[in-house]
């Protein structure tokens, strides 16, 4: 998604440095791989959101102004602390220097939260699908730890696909943890499905999840006969041919894409890759 900052330029100061404007003090910081980490920073005390939704965050260019990217809250709407995943881009503006933060640091953060993978942009149905790519796993990570996806749904199916085995252990972790829950371990249990896949490394089960569904093997591995738009909604996010496929597939199926303002079946949202 392009985002332009819609703040004004920081104006001329003399004397000390001023203040950063909305900003959040990092408390944790995991690198998952050389081209994935995880952070997370203290909740400011106003900002409310839904699960699902992301907010811009970022870091002071050395001119002063604001660095701002899209990122989604990877916490659910009742956490303490907000978390984010991202990728590491060597030469990518913010990440380049994002993926030093330590814990202590200040990024910015804006506390205006939106996005449309959220649960009142779907229908009510009988199933859940979180479909995603690499980073786009984030917004699934606050969802799957909502209490109100268990609540809403029979069933949730959380489908994660990269490259390599070693990017999908931030998910892996996170689901594994969630038996553990005390909030939700017991709203979780048996309704949650796990579908992870790698197309570049082998694994217990290769291939974009794309193909899958078109010859089958998602369904008949989930034991699932009758995906349509009676009973299943979804939401989507990963790259941006990603999505278009995936909007394709469930087009097809019958799934008519929704939004806040008028609530469907599924929902698309691009992962922030830069
Ligand atoms: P593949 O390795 O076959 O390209 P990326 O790192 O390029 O964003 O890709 C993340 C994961 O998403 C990879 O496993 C990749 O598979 C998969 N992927 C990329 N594009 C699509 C697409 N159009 N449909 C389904 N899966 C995709």
């Amino acid at each position: 998604m392009t985002v332009t900052d819609p703040s004004p330029a920081t104006p001329a100061q003399t004397g000390p440095a001023p203040a950063l404007p909305d900003a959040a003090t990092v408390t944790d910081v995991t690198h998952w791989t050389d081209r994935l980490f995880s952070f997370r920073v203290e909740r400011p005390k106003s900002l409310r959101f839904r699960s699902g939704e992301f907010v811009m965050i970022g870091l002071l260019k050395d001119d002063g102004k604001p660095l701002l990217r899209a990122y989604s809250i990877a916490s659910p709407a009742w956490a303490d602390e907000l978390e984010f995943y991202s990728i590491k881009v060597q030469d990518g503006p913010l990440t380049s220097r994002l993926q030093h933060i330590q814990p202590g640091d200040q990024i910015i953060l804006r506390p205006k939260p939106v996005g449309t993978l959220v649960h009142d942009a779907l229908l009510p149905g009988k199933r859940i699908w979180f479909f995603s790519t690499g980073t786009g796993l984030a917004p699934f990570a606050s969802l799957i730890r909502d209490p109100q996806t268990y609540e809403d749904y029979d069933q949730v199916i959380l489908t994660h696909t990269c490259r390599e085995v070693a990017e999908l252990e931030y998910g892996r972790r996170l689901v594994e943890s969630l038996s553990e829950d005390p909030l939700i371990g017991e709203m979780v249990g048996g309704k949650l499905a796990y579908y992870p896949t790698t197309t570049r490394e082998e694994s217990a089960k290769m291939g974009r999840i794309t193909t899958l569904m078109e010859d089958g093997t998602l369904f008949s591995d989930l034991g699932v006969a009758d995906f349509g738009p009676e009973t299943d909604r979804a939401m989507v996010c990963g790259s941006l041919g990603f999505n278009s496929d995936m909007k394709a597939l469930l087009e097809r199926a019958g799934l008519r894409e929704g939004a806040n303002s008028e609530p469907a079946e599924y929902v698309v949202e691009k992962a922030f890759v830069g």
